[in-house]
């Protein structure tokens, strides 16, 4: 049987994480100063979910057989009320963050990651609520969990003080992102801006050779779902709005014995490595772990049955695993 290789990432040029040089404006973080926060994400009052239009399946993409499920991306739908992107907004502007967590690299110049759950409680408890990771699995048609701590709620951060004014259909499409693949198996991506004025943003999706598909970008509070490590994909330059923030979380299958070609490309370059490698190494444990279990009991199983050995099945699954296990080696790279 062939392998199927899966698609080459490629991250920022630079080497190590780099604090943002550019500070956000103080109005983002007056205008979140009053909020009262909210620790725990309540379905309740900060659910609001609508189903989105379409699906488009990796088959209607020209991908057909690709990836961890049958689903490529969805339109945007709407996720959250607008009490939850207060919240969400409200943790991710504070002197902590901004003073610690706020990085930039060559793709893109204003990003906050990293934070972890101990100074956004708010953000974590979102990604990790089961009603949110319910929503998430059924539109990508498999069951999925966040990654890891550090990519959860990485936040990209544009603001547009040119005060350029926009007429429809006036310019050619601009790419805020080159083409590529993600470095995890889903994303999905919020919309904490209001996008009252704003033109572009969209989804380019890469249909086989020269045909490309747009899809809409979402508005705030909604999101966007997508298999982003299977599908060739870039953003489009959003233009008009006086700042574009938007929230994007990777996801993983939940299931151990799913396949999992995560990879740190994208994230290395903007992030800390000890702290990266320490919360990738405890998952690809974590799935060996349960892996091996499995086989445990399944050659404990054939021994008890009486059954002879299965030479082959134990080969093919330590290769497997020896595969899973150098790719993690080779993912955590020591810097100079
Ligand atoms: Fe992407």
């Amino acid at each position: 049987m062939a392998i199927a290789i899966p698609p080459v990432v490629i991250g920022p040029r630079q080497k190590q994480r780099t604090k943002a040089t550019k500070q956000l404006p103080q109005s983002l973080i007056e205008s979140t100063k009053n909020v009262p926060k909210v620790q725990r994400f309540d379905p309740n009052t900060h659910l609001n979910f609508t189903d989105p239009e379409k699906i488009y399946s990796m088959k209607e993409i020209g991908r057909e057989g690709g990836g961890i499920s049958p689903v490529a991306l969805t339109t945007p739908f709407s996720l959250f009320t607008q009490e939850a992107i207060e919240q969400i907004r409200a943790e991710l502007f504070t002197p902590e963050i901004l003073e610690n967590y706020h990085v930039k690299s060559d793709f893109a110049s204003n990003m906050l990651r990293g934070y972890g759950a101990k100074n956004a409680p708010f953000i974590h408890s979102v990604w990790n609520n089961p009603k949110v990771l319910g929503i998430v699995s059924k539109l990508a048609g498999i069951e999925l969990v966040p990654i890891f701590e550090y990519d959860t709620g990485h936040t990209n951060v544009s603001i547009d003080d040119s005060n350029s004014v926009v007429k429809n259909g006036e310019e050619e499409d601009e790419t805020a992102f080159a083409w590529h693949f993600d470095s995890v198996p889903f994303v999905c991506v919020t919309m904490l801006s209001d996008c009252t004025g704003m033109i572009g943003g969209e989804t380019a999706v890469r249909l086989g050779e020269d045909n490309v598909m747009k899809v809409r970008g979402p508005t705030q509070g909604c999101a966007v779902l997508m298999q982003g490590r299977y599908i060739e994909h870039q953003a489009l330059k959003a233009r008009g709005g006086a700042e574009r923030i938007t929230m994007i979380t990777s996801f993983r299958p939940k299931s151990a014995f799913v396949k999992d070609e995560t990879i740190l490309v994208g994230m290395r370059p903007i992030s800390h490595l000890p702290e990266l490698y320490m919360q990738y190494s405890e998952y690809r444990l974590e799935i060996l772990e349960e892996r091996i279990r499995n086989q445990l009991r399944k050659v404990r199983e054939r021994k008890r049955a009486l059954l002879e050995f299965d030479t082959k099945g134990m080969e093919e699954f330590l290769r497997e695993q020896r595969g899973y296990i150098d790719t993690t080696i080779g993912e955590m790279v020591e810097l100079d």
